[in-house]
């Protein structure tokens, strides 16, 4: 998506600097991508040294300045050095994208209790260590938005999801926790909660794949794009969504109104 097809200014997020967990595939990469195209310089952080050096191509090839850094955002110290990273490189840190998560289908049954804590710890202890990083280095004494990728499937339960309902639970919950500690500092904290994207991991692992997603699984007959849950984080990391925290913007076609629970 180039920024004249969007329909936000291109300038939304100019002067501003993006760091994106999990930045280098999938909705993350495309994250990277939408708040780069409205002028946000880019930094994205992950496991995998190959993963983020392609993407970091891909950014350079839309002509955004981007930078990566590697780390689990299980272990807090990387997490920090990242961060001390970005503002050294850049500068700032604007805006925080909790996007790295883990995810495989299995019934309770069939999961370990290492396999749940596998879970709850990238998604969940991986997005309180990043956001307490970013506030207590940079957004504490200048500001902030922080934008929390969750899922909607915890609000009724899902099967084969146990661990993935339970750390978005909880990260909804951390997300109103920290706007209500990070509000005084000029620090906004929200959610986004999408539905199944098409041609991503996530669907594949869950689904098995786009063509295997019913059409009437939703109100809007269709899966949706990375890039308008990517757009939905744009909103909410600028200054047009500058009176909202603590909110959930579920982008998920109406899913979790009408869609199943059971594969
Ligand atoms: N079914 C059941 N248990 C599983 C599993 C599956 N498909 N995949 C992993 N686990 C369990 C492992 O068996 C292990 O538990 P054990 O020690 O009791 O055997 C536990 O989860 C941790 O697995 P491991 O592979 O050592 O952890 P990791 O931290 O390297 O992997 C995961 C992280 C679990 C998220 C892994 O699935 C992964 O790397 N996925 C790829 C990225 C991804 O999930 N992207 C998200 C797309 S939406």
């Amino acid at each position: 998506m180039t920024a004249n097809q969007s329909p936000f200014r291109s300038d939304l997020l100019d002067g501003k600097v993006a760091l994106v967990t999990g930045g280098a595939t999938g909705l993350g990469l495309q994250t990277c991508r939408v708040l780069g195209s409205h002028g946000a310089r880019i930094a994205l952080c992950s496991r995998k040294e190959a993963n983020l050096q392609a993407a970091l191509q891909v950014l350079r090839d839309d002509g955004i300045d981007a930078m990566y850094g590697i780390c689990d955002v299980r272990e807090f110290e990387a997490v920090a050095d990242v961060v001390d990273s970005v503002v050294a490189h850049f500068g700032s840190l604007d805006i925080l994208v909790n996007n790295a998560a883990g995810n495989f289908p299995a019934l309770i049954s069939d999961l370990s209790p290492n396999g749940f804590k596998a879970v709850v710890d990238i998604d969940l202890r991986g997005t309180f260590n990043v956001s307490k990083a970013a506030y207590e280095r940079w957004m504490r004494d200048h500001g902030g938005a922080v934008v929390n990728i969750t899922a909607a499937t915890q609000y009724r339960g899902m099967a084969m999801q146990a661990h993935v309902v339970s750390a978005k639970a909880g990260i909804d919950a951390l997300t109103r926790t920290c706007a209500i500690e990070w509000g005084p500092a000029g620090v906004r904290v929200n959610v986004v909660a999408p539905g199944g994207m098409a041609g991503t991991e996530g669907v594949q692992r869950i689904t098995g794949g786009d063509d295997k997603f019913p059409a009437n699984s939703n109100p809007l007959r269709r899966l949706g794009s990375t890039t308008e849950v990517a757009q939905t984080v744009l909103f909410l990391a600028s200054d047009a969504a500058s009176y909202i925290t603590g909110a959930v913007v579920v982008v998920d076609g109406g899913s979790w109104l009408t869609g199943r629970a059971q594969f």
